[in-house]
């Protein structure tokens, strides 16, 4: 009763406290659960009907200098089989990505300073020639904010960058000690002021994560509000030092799902890859449970079983247009439809 209690004061667009959002999560059941599923679709339809906006993923390179403890691509993982995309096959997906009906590209890779600042603003401004109509979206971590003004500049509309937790001992435990909470935060902060449309998000069940860890990141998205918030639960990859750790559960996910919706309503809240991997419907429960949101793969299938953060990635061997075909049925299996705009978040 307090649970239902507690939603219903998240629903009417008040905060909660650390400790209220611990019991919510502690004390969560199928019936508090459906409960909130109910109350974020409500708060979803309202604000983006039963739209689901697409963004194209072209994961352009895996090579990576970090060396992130959960991380198939970490730069120690000696059995990762590392490849580059040049620009013509960038261009190449987004070419085959916008006659999908495509209208958002994502460009995401490990942190490769193979690409300089010239390169990436040559790609973008490639891009943003030949698609006028559509958003441009980077993902390749952390920069100067000098880079990331020439990415803007150049064309780039968006930037995700997870905070991975917002917790600095729990940062610590995941990252090596070359990788800082207080400098991740930095960028996320330097692109919001930069005015790029802002992704940010964390892994649910990753190594170490208390449920006061998860109620942290409520409070940091709350008092950051991101345009778009990624969130997938942690799967171990076997050639990293987390291999035999557990892997976050996709009941888990759905509840922080629900609750990121009801906590920022207008939120762009996609159902990912990695929630689909866990369970097979993953994906679907995930807009069921709030999220707007699908990101499928454009790279080439060639490449794509080499992109691997973690164990039994799905869609490994599908092109970009039967992942296109499978995800449509998908969402209209569940009463809702994809659209093919930029989708950007509302203000
Ligand atoms: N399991 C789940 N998600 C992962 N990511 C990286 N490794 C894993 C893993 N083993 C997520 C991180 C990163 C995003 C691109 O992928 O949160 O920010
Ligand atoms: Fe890729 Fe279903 S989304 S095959």
């Amino acid at each position: 009763m307090i649970n239902i209690k507690l939603i219903d004061k998240l629903f009417e667009n008040q905060m909660l406290s650390q400790s209220e959002f611990e019991t919510l999560i502690n004390n969560r059941n199928e019936e508090t659960s459906d409960y909130l599923f109910k109350k974020a679709r409500e708060v979803r339809e309202n604000h983006y009907g039963k739209s689901v906006y697409l963004r194209g993923l072209i994961e352009f390179s895996n090579y990576c200098k970090n060396d992130c403890l959960y991380c198939g691509i970490r730069r120690s993982n000696k059995n990762a089989d590392r490849y580059r995309l040049s620009q013509e096959q960038i261009m190449e997906c987004c070419e085959i990505g916008y006659k999908l009906g495509f209208r958002t590209f994502v460009l995401q890779s490990g942190e490769d300073p193979y690409y300089t600042d010239d390169m990436l603003c040559q790609i973008i401004s490639e891009i943003r020639k030949n698609y006028s109509d559509c958003a441009i979206t980077l993902s390749i971590g952390e920069k100067p904010k000098a880079s990331y003004k020439r990415y803007k500049n150049a064309g780039a509309d968006r930037y995700l960058l997870r905070h991975e937790t917002a917790s600095s001992e729990h940062y610590s435990k995941l990252h090596p000690n070359t990788l800082t909470l207080e400098a991740r935060k930095k960028c996320i902060y330097d692109l919001k002021e930069l005015g790029f449309q802002v992704g940010t998000g964390f892994m649910v069940g990753s190594p170490f994560q208390t449920t006061s860890n998860l109620v942290e990141d409520l409070m940091f998205l709350k008092e950051l509000e991101p345009q778009m918030i990624g969130i997938g639960p942690f799967i171990p990859h076997r050639d990293t030092p987390f291999a035999k750790k557990i892997g976050g559960t996709c009941e888990l996910t759905l509840f922080m799902l629900g609750l990121i919706r009801l906590i920022l309503p207008k939120v762009l809240l996609p159902s990912t890859t990695a929630l689909g991997t866990i369970d097979p419907r993953g994906r679907e429960k995930g807009i069921m449970a709030g999220g707007n949101v699908v990101m499928p793969n454009l790279s080439p299938v060639d490449v794509r079983k080499k992109y691997l953060l973690y164990d039994n990635k799905i869609c490994m061997g599908d092109e970009a247009a039967e992942c296109r075909v499978c995800l449509q049925k998908r969402i209209e299996s569940i009463g809702y439809e994809i659209e093919e705009t930029r989708g950007d978040a509302l203000k």
